[in-house]
This record gives C-alpha cells, sequence and structure tokens, in this order.
C-alpha cells in the first residue's frame, strides 16, 4: 500500500517564534517535512538546521521569500515574521495556493485584515492564526461557560497585561512594529477577549505613550482604552510594558448572572463569581478529547484532514486587527473611534466579521 507523502513546508522568518513552531510541525506525527526556509539573517537558518537535525533550501534576500514559494513545491507556509511584514507575505502565499500558519497579529490594519481574509476564502486553503490561548484550558472553559449561559448575557469586561516590554530590535522600530506592545503581546488579550465572549469589537476610546522606565520610546508601550462591544458590553483594556518585574494579567467579565475570573495573581484557575450568592467557584479545568494541543498541531491535521474545526481561522486575525486598529486610531486621533469607520476602508463593515 502506498504511503502517503510528508506535509512540504516552507517558513519565512525563523527567529525566536519561527524555530520553535518549525520544530513542533516537524516533529508532528503525522509528517511534516521543513523543505525551505527564508531568512535575512542567515545563522538563524544556521540554528534551524541545528535544531531540526537537517538541512533545507535556504533563502536570504529580503525578497527570497517568494523564490521560495515559487521553487519549492510546497503545500504549506509559515509565517513568524515582524509584524508590519506579515501582509506581503502571506498575500504571496496564499495567492500561490498554500495552507498557512501565521504568527500574531495576523496582519496589521483592519482593511488589510479583511482582505487577506477574502483572498483566502476564494482560495479555499487552510489559513491558522497562532493565537495559543485557544488551546488552553482557562480561556477554553471560560468560553464554553459563556456560551452555555453560565454568567448571562455579558456586560462587561476587564482586561489588563503587563509585561516588562523594552521593544527590542524590530519591535522598537515604527516601520515593522505595527502599533507597538499593544499589536504584540497585546494582540492576545484582545483576541481572548472577543474569542471568549463571542462578540465583536465595536468602538475605542483611550491613550497610549511611549514611556519604558523614563526613557521616550519611537513605540506605543502602554494603554488604557475604554472599548465598546457589538452587544453594548462595555470595559476597559490596560495594556502595559513598563512595569518592574515579570508578566502578570487579570481578565474578568461581567454577566448578568455573575463574573468570570482568571489572572496570574490566582495561579492556572478559573474563578466563577455568583451573582445571586457571591460564592466564588474554582471551576475544574480540562479540554475536549480530541481537542488539538496547539496551532501547529490543529494546522497539520486539517491538512491530514484528521480534524474537521479550524480553533483560530483568519476570521479572528480580522477582528483582533479591527479592534487594535480602532485603538491606536482613537488614541492618535484623540476621539471615539468606530471599527465599522474602519472596515469601511475595505468596502466591510461589522457583519463581515461576524
Ligand atoms: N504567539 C506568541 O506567543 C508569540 C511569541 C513571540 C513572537 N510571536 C510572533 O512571532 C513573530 C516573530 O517574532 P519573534 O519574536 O520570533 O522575532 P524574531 O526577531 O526572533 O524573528 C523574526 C525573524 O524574521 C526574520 N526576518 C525579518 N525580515 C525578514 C524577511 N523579509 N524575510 C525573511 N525573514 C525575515 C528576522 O531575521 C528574524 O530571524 C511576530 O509576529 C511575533 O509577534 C508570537
Amino acid at each position: 500500500m502506498a504511503t502517503q507523502k510528508n506535509i512540504r513546508f516552507g517558513a519565512i522568518g525563523c527567529g525566536n517564534a519561527g524555530t520553535h513552531r518549525i520544530r513542533l510541525l516537524a516533529g508532528n506525527a503525522l509528517g511534516l517535512d521543513v523543505v525551505a526556509a527564508a531568512d535575512v539573517n542567515p545563522s538563524r537558518l544556521d540554528n534551524l538546521a541545528d535544531v531540526l537535525g537537517y538541512d533545507f533550501e535556504r533563502y536570504t534576500g529580503a525578497q527570497d521569500y517568494q523564490r521560495m514559494i515559487d521553487e519549492n513545491d510546497l503545500d504549506a507556509v509559515g509565517i513568524f515574521t515582524p509584524h508590519t511584514l506579515h501582509y506581503e507575505h502571506v498575500v504571496y502565499a496564499i495567492e500561490a495556493g498554500k495552507h498557512v500558519l501565521i504568527e500574531k497579529p495576523m496582519v496589521c490594519g483592519a482593511a488589510k485584515a479583511m482582505e487577506v481574509t477574502r483572498m483566502l476564502e476564494k482560495q479555499g486553503t487552510i489559513g491558522i492564526v497562532h493565537y495559543q490561548r485557544h488551546y488552553m484550558a482557562p480561556f477554553h472553559k471560560a468560553r464554553e461557560l459563556i456560551r452555555k449561559g453560565k454568567i448571562g448575557e455579558v456586560t462587561g469586561f476587564f482586561v489588563y497585561m503587563a509585561q516588562d516590554w523594552p521593544g527590542r530590535e524590530w519591535r522598537g522600530d515604527p516601520e515593522f512594529s505595527g502599533g507597538g506592545q499593544l499589536n504584540d503581546s497585546g494582540s492576545h488579550y484582545q483576541d481572548i477577549l472577543l474569542w471568549m465572549t463571542d462578540l465583536l469589537p465595536k468602538s475605542a476610546e483611550g491613550n497610549l505613550d511611549n514611556y519604558y522606565q523614563g526613557d521616550l520610546k519611537k513605540v506605543e508601550v502602554n494603554g488604557s482604552f475604554n472599548v465598546e462591544l457589538s452587544n453594548g458590553a462595555a470595559g476597559r483594556i490596560l495594556i502595559l510594558g513598563d512595569i518592574l518585574g515579570g508578566f502578570c494579567d487579570d481578565v474578568r467579565i461581567r454577566g448578568t448572572k455573575g463574573d468570570l475570573m482568571m489572572s496570574t495573581f490566582h495561579g492556572e484557575r478559573l474563578l466563577l463569581r455568583d451573582n445571586a450568592t457571591n460564592k466564588i467557584e474554582d471551576i475544574p479545568l480540562s479540554m475536549p478529547k480530541g481537542y488539538p494541543a496547539c496551532p501547529c498541531d490543529n494546522f497539520v491535521k486539517l491538512i491530514r484532514k484528521k480534524v474537521k474545526i479550524n480553533r483560530v481561522p483568519f476570521i479572528f486575525g480580522v477582528r483582533v486587527a479591527t479592534l487594535t486598529d480602532c485603538m491606536l486610531t482613537a488614541a492618535r486621533t484623540g476621539r471615539k473611534v468606530t471599527c465599522d469607520e474602519l472596515l469601511a476602508e475595505a468596502g466591510a463593515s461589522l457583519k463581515d466579521l461576524a
């Protein structure tokens, strides 16, 4: 009996995140070969070959990702490059008919994110965004409880994330960052709010500053926003890069019947407070049987038709890109900005994000 050929995979950007994702993909039991990789820094390709234990076709020019895609008969492409480059990389890969795994933030800007999502839909290929929290028990369980109506109608939220974030290398360069910390680690927190609640972003108003330990950086480091979601729920999103010490977060979702709370201060736990009794319940955490382990696993299993559900399709990338764009524009203009006005640029509206 003929054996199935391994998936032929090519990577664009083989730095920290890229190398980690590529190693996971290459180790998937369903079979994936890294046949080519592009990085403008050749030492990253040397390191990747060491990590994999085998070599591949190498591309090192800034536009060489195009030749990599054209020359290697790839099935799938991974995009792990600085934020503002994602757009040209993903457009080329989609046009070439490749399945795509792309790091967050998918593409910067509401209109461009909508454009690439429509392109992918037309091609009918697989596209998945690397938001790994969709595969983590506290967030997954919170989404499930909200969907089951456990906290009633969502009326409010508080989303806080702080990280010692100096904006090193390209992250500190406006040409590549696409919106500083709000667009970097902050992207995950916008995503889990929208994903857990299954609501769309409607408007934002707030402020950003570029200070890190007293130094004025070229990109946005700290942000505080009042955000409104499609059902009228309103709340605060606070994303800070200027904190002494390590990473911490605190996410609370308020509903008509109770609150869900998860935070690094509580550890790996999900707490449910009941409005009627004010009692706090520690929710047991587990993932459903057969749920993919991570975005890389989901990607390979989708290509191999071992699972049917894409847990982070591109539409989640558009929702987040729209909210990020809305917050950035609000801070830059000093006014309340609606997502609809940004989506209009792509001939779209909120209903296209559903
Ligand atoms: N999901 C997560 O938790 C998570 C964590 C870290 C990083 N990321 C994301 O991964 C992406 C990369 O971040 P990183 O931390 O790995 O950065 P990095 O600097 O370690 O890696 C980026 C790589 O892209 C390469 N590169 C730059 N321009 C290129 C081009 N034109 N063609 C090919 N390669 C090019 C760089 O040389 C570098 O090796 C970003 O989108 C980032 O937000 C996600």
